[in-house]
């Protein structure tokens, strides 16, 4: 009988191998953690939310040509993924300016962008996942020039479906973080996971600047009822699904 070896933990997942070599099981807890896990907590129920909004997002965007890991979800929090070798890169998508943007360039809070800024960060905890230059990608070879294109071009994309759908539901798409892995044909799949845990989602109802959070930034900034908000984007890309 096949027993499956622990690969890696992560802060918010865990992977197993499975008796396929190509396919790996993708484990994902109810662990939060923020400010590079110098805070920790626990949000329940946040393991099956982000791991059934991530495979219905990677489903959404395989239906769109965007390449993903994604195989299918077994159990609520539980995906069955392509086995890629993960680029240590956070590629981080944003429309309107939040976070470490206002904190890095003075940009007020909500300030929309005139067009989508792709960033590259190192995916280094120990270095607290410093902001890359294009020199700094090729300097250190994290990436090739080409690959540099070819995932600019993929967020961007990613980005425009993205945006549309949560506008659907009802939510502006403000930021967030992909990353990429390479096949064993070093073909490029998005990879990861697509959740309130890795965007920034204000409901477009909601003007007060606290009570539109419907992102990690809950538990980040304790404005509480992180749970009900996970809840709640979950509902509302159901329900959109559901009427397509
Ligand atoms: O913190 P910052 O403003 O740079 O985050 C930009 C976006 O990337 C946010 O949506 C945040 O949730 C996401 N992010 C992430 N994992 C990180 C850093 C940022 O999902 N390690």
């Amino acid at each position: 009988m096949f027993v499956p070896t622990k690969l890696y933990e992560g802060k918010a997942k865990i992977l197993y191998t499975t008796d396929n070599p190509d396919v790996l099981l993708a484990d994902f807890k109810d662990d939060a953690t923020a400010f590079n896990a110098q805070k920790r907590g626990s949000i329940q129920g946040k393991g099956s939310i982000n791991c059934t909004l991530s495979g219905k997002l990677f489903q959404q965007l395989e239906s769109h040509s965007i390449k993903t890991h994604f195989i299918d979800c077994p159990a609520p929090n539980q995906m069955r993924v392509k086995a890629v070798k993960i680029l240590p890169l956070e590629v981080v998508v944003r429309n309107i300016a939040a976070g470490s943007l206002c904190q890095q360039t003075g940009l007020s809070l909500g300030t929309v962008l005139p067009q989508a800024l792709v960033e590259f960060y190192y995916k280094d905890d120990k270095l607290g996942d410093p902001l890359l230059t294009r020199d700094r990608l090729l300097l250190l070879k994290l990436a090739t020039e080409e690959q540099i294109e070819s995932i600019t071009h993929l967020a961007l994309q990613i980005n425009e479906f993205l945006k549309g759908f949560w506008q659907q539901c009802g939510i502006t798409l403000v930021d967030f973080k992909l990353e990429f892995g390479l096949d064993s044909q070093q073909q490029l799949l998005l990879a990861d996971e697509i959740s309130p845990d890795t965007c920034r989602l204000w409901d477009m109802a909601e003007n007060d600047p606290n009570r539109r959070v419907m992102d990690k930034d809950r538990f980040r900034r304790d404005l509480g009822n992180v749970e009900n908000a996970y809840q709640e984007v979950l509902q509302r890309v159901l329900k959109v699904l559901e009427s397509q």
